[in-house]
């Protein structure tokens, strides 16, 4: 968590020292759905402005009473041992994936991740996402593995990632299914998860990690989401707790929703071995959503399963799933 902490600061003073996009040209109004979500701000339209960054950064109250800390480094705890690469088709971003195609041509889902705070780094988010591609996951990251620096992600750098995979760049990997994509991001990149997703029929699920919309007068952009969305939150201290309790009404009546807290704070499981619950949460998610399996479904929705989510002391509320 701390390691997150420091990059997450690190990239709210370069988001700070950033100058300001000359010209808005995306202004809010009901009615008002852009063609494509990149906006105008590091997140897209559904992040925020730099002049309003300081008044959400500590919207969260209280202490986390989950302390995850930091943890070994591994191949995953799923089937497939995997690692985190860089691969010259795809410059500036980090592929995760398991580090021999899986046997049985297993076909893997796509993921396209964002880092919090849309640094360029992945690497506080090694455990986590190693985590998810060794259970037969392809992942594309913003950023490098050892990246860094001043400089932001864009709704766009994503946007890459996407057409990386859907240009058969994946293969080399394994068996891509196309029809199982993914967005997902931390803070930020949770904002250009959404962004990316907004008017893209490619992407079919979207996973929000401890952020939502800051901004109540964007809050009706979420009309415009045709995906079942998840919202992994860190509890009533974390900056996304607000958003996350707004958005999850006002998604379009009758689509699948989750929205999952556990009291870590804004800064999740993410650098605890595995990705600690954070990861076992997103791994049950996909699973449950991508390769139908009951087991995981039962994790996630059943207080009373094995390995529940709420044995976890994550409280879950969803809706729609049939
Ligand atoms: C793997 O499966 C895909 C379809 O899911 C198929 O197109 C491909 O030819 C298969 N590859 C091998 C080596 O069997
Ligand atoms: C289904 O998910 C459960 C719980 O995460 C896991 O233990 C099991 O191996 C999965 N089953 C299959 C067939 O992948």
């Amino acid at each position: 968590m701390k390691t997150v902490s420091i990059t997450l600061l690190a990239g709210l003073a370069a988001v700070q020292a950033a100058p300001s996009p000359a010209v808005q040209t995306f202004t809010p109004s009901p009615g008002n759905f852009p063609a494509k979500g990149d906006g105008d701000y590091a997140g897209g339209i559904f992040s925020i402005p730099l002049s309003q960054l300081g008044q959400y950064a500590g919207s969260g109250t209280g202490t986390p009473t989950e302390n995850p800390g930091s943890g070994q480094k591994t191949s995953g705890s799923g089937p497939y041992p995997a690692q985190m690469i860089t691969d010259s088709s795809l410059p500036g971003h980090t592929i995760i994936a398991p580090k021999t195609p899986p046997g049985g041509n297993l076909s893997m889902p796509f993921i396209a991740w964002g880092n919090g705070a849309c640094t360029l780094s992945t690497a506080p988010y090694q455990n986590f996402l190693v985590e998810i591609a060794s259970h037969g996951y392809v992942i594309a990251a913003d950023g490098l593995p050892s990246g860094g620096g001043a400089s932001q992600s864009k709704v766009q750098d994503m946007r890459d990632s996407l057409e990386w995979a859907f240009a058969g760049k994946a293969a080399k990997y394994g068996n891509i299914d196309l029809t199982k994509v993914a967005t997902a991001g931390h803070s930020c990149g949770g904002q250009e998860a959404m962004s990316v997703a907004y008017h893209d029929e490619r992407v079919k699920r979207i996973m929000m990690f401890n952020i939502a919309i800051f901004q109540d007068d964007r809050r009706y952009l979420l009309q415009e989401i045709k995906v079942p969305v998840a919202y992994f939150i860190g509890g009533k201290s974390d900056m996304g707790y607000q958003g996350s309790s707004r958005d999850y009404p006002l998604l379009p009546s009758g689509l699948p929703k989750l929205l999952a807290n556990l009291d870590t704070g804004h800064g999740g499981t993410y650098s605890a071995t595995n990705g600690g619950k954070f990861g076992k949460a997103a791994v049950n998610y996909l699973e449950w959503q991508f390769r139908d399996n009951a087991t995981a479904k039962a994790v996630i929705l059943d207080p009373n399963s094995a390995n529940s989510l709420v044995k976890d002391k994550w409280t879950v509320q969803s809706a729609n799933w049939s």
